[in-house]
C-alpha cells in the first residue's frame, strides 16, 4: 500500500493539511491456537500487509473526525460519548482512544483517514492491525511515545473486551507491534517472555489459502471456547485447593481427566486440545532448531485435527482445503487463527507449491464454486511510523 494513496484522501476529505502516517500489520501464525487466553505458548509473525492510517490533531478537545477510506465511509464522534459509534470500524478507534487515555496519554481530538490491504475475516487480524496502529498513532501525536510497546498490546487487547465483544488473548496485537521482518517470534503468553526466531525453511514455503467464508469472532462462539477452557480450570482449581490453577496452563493431563465427567465432554474435549497443543508449540522449537520441517508439518497437521474435531472452529472449506493439501502430499496444513472461516497455513516443499496451488483452486471450484484465494507469506516489520 502506498502512503500517497491514503494522504490523497486524508486531504481531500478534512481540511487540506498533512498529518503523520502510521503502518501497522496482520499476522499468520505457524502454531500455538487457541493457547493464548490458556497461558500457553504462541508462534506468530507479522506478515506485509496490514493498515495504514493518516492521523493529526485537529485543535477540538475530544472530535473525532474519521474516514474509512476502503468502505467510502465517514463517521464523526465525541470521546466523552459514553456510547460511542456504532460503525464497528469506527468503535475500534473509540475503543483505543479511551484505552490510550487510560494509559495516561492525553487524547484530544484529532482526524484520521486509514485504509488496509490484509483481507477481512480471513484470521489474519486486521482488527489488531487497526488496533495497534492507531495506538501507535495516538502515542506517538498525543502521548511522547512514552506508553510502551507491551501496554499498547494490552490496550489493543481491552478495546477488544471493552467496545467489541471479544474476549481475545493476546496473539495478534502482540504480533501487530512486536513483528520483525523475517522472523517468526515464540512467546509465552503466561510470562510475557518472547524470542524471534528467524524464519528461512530452505526449500520450503508458507503459503495461506482463504477459503473465503468470512469468520466473525464477534458475538458467542469464540468466547463459549474461552468459558468452556475457564470453566474447566476452575473445576481442577476446587478440586486442587492447595494449588493455584489461573488458566490450562497451570494444570496436567491427569488433573483434566479427574474432571472429565463433572466438566461434560465438550469443556473436556476443548481442554484436551489446549494441553496438546501447548506441547506442539514446543515440539515445533524443536523440529525447527533441528531443520526438521517435516515435524513441523506432522505436528500442524495434528492441529488441524485437534481444532476440527475437539474444539469444533473449523468449517466444511476448511477441512476440505485441508484434506487437498494432505492428498497432495503438503508437509505441514491447518486452520490458522480464531477459526469458523477464513485461511489455512501450509507449509509447502518448494517443488510441490505450483501444483499444489492449481489443485487446490481446481477442487475447491469445483465443490463450491469459487476460487480459494491464494496469499504467499511474507514475514514483515510490526507498527511502526511512516512519516
Ligand atoms: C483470534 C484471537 C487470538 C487467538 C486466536 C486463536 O485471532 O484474537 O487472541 O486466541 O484467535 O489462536
Amino acid at each position: 500500500m502506498e502512503i500517497d494513496f491514503v494522504r490523497s484522501r486524508f486531504i481531500k476529505h478534512f481540511d487540506g493539511k498533512t498529518g503523520n502516517v502510521y503502518a501497522s500489520p496482520g499476522r499468520i501464525n505457524l502454531i500455538g491456537e487457541h493457547t493464548d487466553y490458556n497461558g500457553g505458548f504462541v508462534f506468530p509473525g507479522a506478515v506485509d500487509k496490514g493498515v495504514m492510517a493518516e492521523m493529526r490533531a485537529n485543535g477540538t478537545e475530544d472530535t473525532v473526525m474519521a474516514y474509512a477510506i476502503d468502505l467510502k465511509d465517514r463517521v464523526d464522534f465525541k470521546l466523552s460519548d459514553p456510547n460511542g459509534p456504532k460503525a464497528s470500524w469506527a468503535r475500534y478507534i473509540y475503543g483505543i482512544s479511551l484505552e490510550m487515555k487510560k494509559l495516561g496519554v492525553p487524547v484530544k481530538g484529532f482526524n484520521i483517514a486509514f485504509a488496509g490491504d490484509v483481507p477481512l475475516g480471513a484470521g489474519m487480524s486486521s482488527s489488531a492491525a487497526m488496533e495497534s496502529c492507531f495506538a501507535c498513532g495516538l502515542n506517538d501525536i498525543f502521548g511522547e511515545n512514552k506508553v510502551s510497546q507491551w501496554d499498547m498490546v494490552l490496550a489493543g487487547q481491552a478495546t477488544e473486551h471493552n467496545y467489541c465483544g471479544v474476549n481475545c488473548g493476546i496473539m495478534d496485537q502482540f504480533a501487530s507491534v512486536f513483528g520483525k521482518a523475517g522472523c517468526l517470534m515464540r512467546l509465552d503468553c503466561r510470562s510475557r517472555e518472547f524470542e524471534y526466531f528467524p524464519f528461512k525453511p530452505d526449500g520450503y514455503r508458507l503459503v495461506l489459502l482463504d477459503s473465503v467464508v468470512k469468520h466473525q469472532l464477534a458475538g458467542s462462539p469464540y468466547n463459549d471456547r474461552r468459558n468452556s477452557c475457564e470453566n474447566v480450570v476452575k473445576h481442577i482449581q476446587a478440586k486442587h485447593p492447595e494449588g493455584k490453577f489461573e488458566t490450562l496452563r497451570d494444570c496436567t493431563w491427569e488433573q483434566l481427566d479427574e474432571v472429565r465427567a463433572e466438566v461434560g465432554e465438550e469443556d473436556y474435549k476443548r481442554a484436551k486440545f489446549v494441553l496438546g497443543e501447548k506441547d506442539r508449540v514446543l515440539g515445533v522449537c524443536e523440529a525447527l532448531n533441528e531443520g526438521d520441517y517435516e515435524k513441523v508439518g506432522e505436528l500442524m497437521y495434528q492441529t488441524h485435527e485437534g481444532l476440527s474435531k475437539d474444539y469444533e472452529v473449523s468449517c466444511e472449506e476448511l477441512d476440505f482445503l485441508n484434506d487437498i493439501a494432505k492428498e497432495c502430499g503438503v508437509t505441514g496444513s491447518r486452520i490458522m487463527g480464531g477459526g469458523f472461516g477464513g485461511c489455512t497455513i501450509n507449509l509447502v516443499r518448494n517443488d510441490l507449491y505450483k501444483q499444489f496451488i492449481a489443485t487446490a483452486k481446481q477442487k475447491f471450484n469445483e465443490k463450491y464454486g469459487h476460487e480459494p484465494k491464494v496469499y504467499d507469506v511474507v514475514i514483515g516489520d510490526g507498527s511502526r511510523r511512516l512519516c
